[in-house]
């Protein structure tokens, strides 16, 4: 038996040991692993990028390394993909003649949801076997609770906004701190509240300037002249209204809502305000032991369902559990934040503003 693996969308923590855990595990078994190179693009063209895989390569330092190895793509869809002279080329049926020409028997694939759908139809197509290991910072994958990447994200995110509490407290400052997430706030909430900032907004509960402005004011009047805010990127405020721009290839790209933000709050708060964003360092930070565990058992399960001939599954995790599920469940969704959920719950209880109210 012969397995192809490989990373797919924006990089983050955790990769490099869910790749190794397939691995090994696999090994154990007597099948093989190949990795492929830079996602789906390895597997274009006449030849496969790729790399034979063996249990020794994954060394603690790899393990535990930042980012993936093998590399990964989070531009262009093969369905779609640019020419370089401004047209696009279906290539999916390359990548289904790769995948065959390998001998590759099940792909894993190591991604969010974008990737997801996009390499479920490919396999469809090809009637080749997929198992799918959910990845992101942004924890939007539907169907799990976890993906790998997010709490290493969380705890890097955190350690930001507590190395900006003390100066924000000396020099009288309102902190906005903009957060990556696309469309879910799930990465600026877990670390708003681990971090206890004043106000955390959030793409799912719409925000509006008065409700800000009032906390920032009853945050004075209880005697501080500091706050911290957390925004993730593609918040809206009551109009729908989003910081949002198109990339050269036609993606929605977030960034700027900060210094929106402290744009409108400058006009009012009398305060000074400053933004920042620890951007890319969520994505290319070290694994936490929480992401470290994680990839290491979705990476087993991911084995073990190819020993059992499941496959069409994603692994993930329910009430703690991991458990697999139907990847025709999951493609094409996205999980956002519970705005009645016990993660909000929490927050509002211990008096943090959603910017709603
Ligand atoms: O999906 C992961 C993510 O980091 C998002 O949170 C963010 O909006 C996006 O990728 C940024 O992607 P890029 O690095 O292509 O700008």
């Amino acid at each position: 038996m012969k397995i192809g693996i490989l990373t797919s969308g924006g990089d983050c923590a955790g990769l490099n040991a869910a790749v190794g855990a397939v691995t090994i595990a696999a090994a154990q078994n007597g099948i093989e692993t190949l990795g492929i190179r830079r996602g789906s693009v390895g597997l274009m063209g006449d030849e496969p990028d790729y790399i034979s895989l063996n249990a020794e390569k994954f060394t603690h330092d790899l393990m535990h390394k930042p980012s993936t190895f093998l590399g990964t793509t989070n531009k262009g869809n093969p369905f779609q993909y640019p020419d370089g002279k401004g047209a696009f080329d279906d290539r999916s049926d390359e990548i289904i003649r790769n995948i065959k020409k390998l001998g590759i028997d099940t792909l894993i694939g190591i991604g969010g949801d974008g990737s997801l759908e996009i390499l479920h139809n490919i396999t469809e197509k090809g009637g080749v076997n997929l198992i799918w290991i959910p990845k992101t910072i942004d924890n939007d994958v539907d169907e799990t609770e976890l993906a790998v990447g997010f709490y290493s994200a969380v705890s890097t995110a955190n350690n930001f906004l507590n190395n900006l509490h003390a100066t924000a407290q000396t020099h009288d400052v309102v902190m906005i701190t903009e957060i990556m997430g696309r469309d879910a706030g799930h990465l600026a909430l877990h670390s708003g509240l681990a971090a206890s900032a004043d106000i955390i907004l959030i793409p799912e509960i719409p925000y509006n300037l008065d409700a800000i402005v009032k906390k920032y004011q009853s945050i004075k009047e209880s005697g501080r002249n500091y706050a911290q805010i957390v925004v993730s990127e593609a918040v809206k405020d009551l109009n729908g209204n989003k910081v949002q721009r198109k990339s050269a290839s036609g993606k929605v790209v977030y960034g700027g809502i900060g210094e929106y933000l402290k744009a409108k709050l400058g006009e009012v708060l009398k305060a000074e305000i400053r933004v920042q964003s620890p951007g890319h360092t969520l994505r290319g930070c070290a694994p936490t032991a929480q992401d470290m565990i994680l990839a290491k058992q979705y990476g087993q399960k991911a084995v073990e369902l190819i020993l059992q001939k499941k496959t069409g599954r994603m692994v993930a995790m329910r009430d703690g559990d991991i458990v697999d599920v139907d990847v025709r469940e999951v493609a094409g969704k996205s999980r956002a934040v519970d705005v009645d959920g016990d993660m909000v719950h929490t927050a509002r209880a211990l008096n943090i503003s959603f910017g709603d109210e």
